[in-house]
């Protein structure tokens, strides 16, 4: 019914209110100012333009990545300046309208999956500068496949009364109460970088849930974990936890940065280094720095929770229970080789310490353990063997059962099985 209406809204709206932009003859690279397109490129590393738009063995921005919503597999478009397939023939008006507004040249509405709601707050200088950068990179040749949507959700005019209902274009307003590195961090984060868009819930309509800022939801499969004043990471976040996170994919007292985080972070590592400072020194101020000693303390208490080279199934701190004895076995056999006691900071995390161990669900431990990590470019010699075929479901769940068991105390996770099927069913990230 609800979506009726505003199916019916969007249909006397649409034509009257968003025209098409004529065609440019495409933009001559010579004449684009240098610092321009290198501003640009640093820019579209915070923006993520190039995760979203190439799809796996693609080529850079030609896009057909495809992107699950809810609301059914959304395909990235071609953003290489490829007149016909691509947007060469865009002026720089029609990007800007683009960026902020969510209406492609021709004037339909385009998905929040392409997160405008966020892009709207970025400069226009900046978008300039995004544009100028895009037009100077390799026009490729290419259509995305069709989206596969089911109607209502395929007729983009009903995007009108979601606009109505949830998106406020306007450039980011900066806090004069905050210094300059601030207000820069806060900008990245709420706009280009659109944190938001995996961080804050979304409402049963796909728009960010803003009384829940940052705290925690769901992508791709994954369980992403609140940040900033809702965090519930065992080891408080430091300044200098968000920059090793941030910098280096990982953290000692948080772990490695999984799943849709990697993908963020290396694409970070293109930007400019003043601006991931100022990212960090914003979701710092976000809530208290824990002291020295607390984080000391934390990190101490959960580290005796590892296991000791002295440790064998059955022995000391061992479960009574059959299951949990079985996923003991299991532990020991294929992760102790390298979940131990930490006696090298090359050694990998505490698991207690993790935000996989610590989630509501088992979706991040599953993933980790079926498909693996992968060698990131941020952190290329922290990798883990995917062991989704060497381990049968019964067992992953005795195994998923003990190291929660094991390294939290936390209740047990519910829903395994199911969560074991999805997992398996999904790519490797
Ligand atoms: C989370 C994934 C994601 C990110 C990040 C992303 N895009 Fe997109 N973008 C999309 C999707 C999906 C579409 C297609 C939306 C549709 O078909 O309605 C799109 C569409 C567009 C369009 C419209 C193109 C057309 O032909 O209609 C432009 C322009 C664009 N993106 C530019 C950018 C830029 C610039 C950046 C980086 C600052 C960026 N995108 C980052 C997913 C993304
Ligand atoms: C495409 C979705 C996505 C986007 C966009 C995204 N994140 Fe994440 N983020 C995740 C996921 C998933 C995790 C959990 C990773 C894991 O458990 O290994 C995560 C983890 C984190 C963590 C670690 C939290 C913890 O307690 O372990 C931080 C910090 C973080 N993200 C910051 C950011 C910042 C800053 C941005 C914007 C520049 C951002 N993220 C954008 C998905 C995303
Ligand atoms: C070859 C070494 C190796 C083996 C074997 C291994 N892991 Fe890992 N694992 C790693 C590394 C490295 C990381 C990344 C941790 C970090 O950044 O500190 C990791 C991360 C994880 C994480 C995610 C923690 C996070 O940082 O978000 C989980 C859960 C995990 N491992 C469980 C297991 C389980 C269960 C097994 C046995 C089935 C196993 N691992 C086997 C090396 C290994």
């Amino acid at each position: 019914m609800a979506l009726g209406a505003i199916g019916l809204v969007g249909f006397y709206l649409i034509a009257t209110r968003y025209g098409a932009m004529a065609p440019i003859t495409p933009v001559e690279v010579a004449a684009l100012d240098a610092k321009l397109v290198e501003k640009g490129e640093l820019l579209a590393a915070v923006g993520d333009c190039q995760v979203c738009h190439t799809r796996p063995g693609g080529e850079p921005y030609a896009g057909g990545l495809p992107l699950p919503t809810p609301f059914g597999t959304i395909y990235s478009t071609n953003i290489t300046p490829d007149p016909a397939t691509g947007i060469g023939a865009w002026s720089g008006e029609a990007f800007q309208r683009a960026m902020h507004q969510g209406i492609d040249r021709e004037g339909n509405h385009l998905y929040p999956a392409f997160p405008y709601d966020h892009f709207a707050l970025v400069t226009e200088d900046d978008v300039a500068a995004l544009y100028a950068y895009l037009m100077t990179q390799p026009a490729v040749e290419y259509t995305q496949p069709a989206n596969d949507m089911p109607f209502p959700f395929s007729f983009r005019p009903i995007l009108e009364g979601w606009k109505i209902l949830f998106h406020r274009p306007q450039v980011y307003q900066p806090d004069p109460e905050r210094d300059e590195e601030w207000n820069r961090g806060a900008y990245l984060v709420a706009g280009l970088g659109h944190c938001g868009a995996c961080h804050t819930p979304r409402n049963a309509l796909g728009a960010s849930d803003t009384s829940k800022f940052f705290g925690g939801s769901e992508a791709e499969g994954w369980y992403v974990p609140a940040i900033g004043a809702a965090s519930h990471s065992p080891a408080g976040w430091t300044m200098d936890a968000y920059l090793n996170y941030l910098f280096d994919g990982r953290d000692e007292h948080h772990g490695i940065a999984g799943g849709p985080m990697g993908p963020v972070i290396d694409s970070l590592l293109e930007a400019d280094e003043d601006d991931i400072f100022a990212i960090a020194a914003y979701l710092t101020s976000l809530k208290e720095e824990p002291s020295a000693e607390a984080t000391k303390e934390v990190v101490t208490r959960v580290a005796a929770l590892d296991w000791t080279e002295a440790e064998r199934p059955g022995g000391a701190n061992a479960p009574t229970d059959e299951g949990l004895l079985r996923g003991e076995q299991k532990f020991f056999d294929t992760c102790v080789r390298c979940h131990k006691e930490r006696i090298s900071s090359s050694m990998p995390t505490s698991l207690g310490l993790t935000a996989a161990m610590n989630a509501p669900t088992p979706d991040n431990a599953l993933h980790t353990i079926i498909h693996g990590i992968k060698a990131s470019r941020a952190a290329p010699q922290f990798t883990m063997p995917a062991q989704g075929d060497a381990i049968s479901d019964d067992v992953m769940v005795d195994l998923v059962n003990y190291v929660r068991w094991r390294f939290t105390d936390l209740p047990a996770w519910t829903g395994v099985e199911d969560a074991i099927a999805r997992s398996r069913a999904m790519g490797s990230h």
